[in-house]
């Protein structure tokens, strides 16, 4: 039996959310600048998204660049930025070729106007796409998501919109970025980091975490077979007993 087969149709997580780590070291290894590792990152983004919406997952979330990404060099924030606007020109065909809706996440007023731009356009264009649901998270810090939240939140009691007897997690959900979304079933860090690095705090509560050394560079279609199956050889017990689940 090949890998793909062995992935059971029915039992794919409903949301995955992938934690793309490496692309510097990748580099590093061939005696590369970072930023080519960055731009054979994006060659993995494309195949993990086809190879994704093949497989039939409904929502895909990709960690693009975090709120504590700004931090680093100059040079390469505006490499980065630049790959980004020329991704969204480049995946749109692809987008609308597999009926993929995008959308952002994020502060993503923070982003350059060109990317911004770009964004907001391909999320124009395959915003009637059904197949599948890919969430870029682009300055996206699960904290700032949080403080937002209870902001809006508080903004709303303060103007009698809703009781403070009211507010449960259902209404804090709502308030999130991702309140569209199903809670993720399935976390992926590539290159060995063990670390969540800020994001989705509050939507990965019951997910189950896997981490691979491989560097996301070279992140394969097989490589992502092979966390589907070990996800789906997990028992998810939530609370209860393993008697109690089957
Ligand atoms: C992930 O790769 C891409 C982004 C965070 C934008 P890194 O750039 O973090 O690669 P490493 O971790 O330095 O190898
Ligand atoms: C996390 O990767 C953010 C993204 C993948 C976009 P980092 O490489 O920035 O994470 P840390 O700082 O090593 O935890
Ligand atoms: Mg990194």
């Amino acid at each position: 039996m090949s890998l793909v087969e062995k992935i059971q149709k029915d039992f794919l997580p409903k949301h995955l959310a992938i934690i793309m780590d490496g692309n510097g070291r990748w580099a590093k290894q061939k005696g590369k600048l970072r930023v080519f590792g960055h731009e054979n990152g994006t060659k993995s983004v494309r195949r993990i998204v086809e190879t994704s919406a093949e497989l039939g997952i409904k929502n895909l979330t990709l960690y693009a660049f975090s709120t504590e990404n700004w931090n680093r060099p100059r040079l390469e924030v505006e490499a980065l930025m630049r790959l980004l606007v020329s991704s969204l020109r480049k995946e749109l065909k692809i987008l609308l070729k597999n009926n993929i809706k995008l959308q952002a996440i994020g502060s993503l007023d923070t982003l350059p106007k060109k990317a911004k731009k770009e964004l907001f356009e391909v999320i124009e264009k395959t915003k009637d796409n059904t197949h599948m649901t890919l969430t870029l998270a682009l300055s996206y810090g699960s904290r700032e998501e949080l403080k937002n939240a209870v902001k809006e939140i508080c903004e709303k009691v303060k103007n009698n919109i809703i009781s403070l007897e009211s507010i449960d997690e259902s209404i804090i959900n709502q308030h999130l970025y991702t309140q569209n979304l199903p809670d993720v079933d399935l976390l992926i860090r590539t290159s060995g980091e063990h670390r969540i690095s800020n994001f989705l705090l509050w939507q990965i509560a019951y997910a189950e975490l896997y981490f691979t050394d491989v560097l996301w560079p070279d992140f394969s279609k097989e490589d992502l077979y092979e966390a589907l199956i070990n996800y789906q050889n997990r028992e998810r017990r939530f609370g209860k007993t393993s008697e109690q689940i089957n």
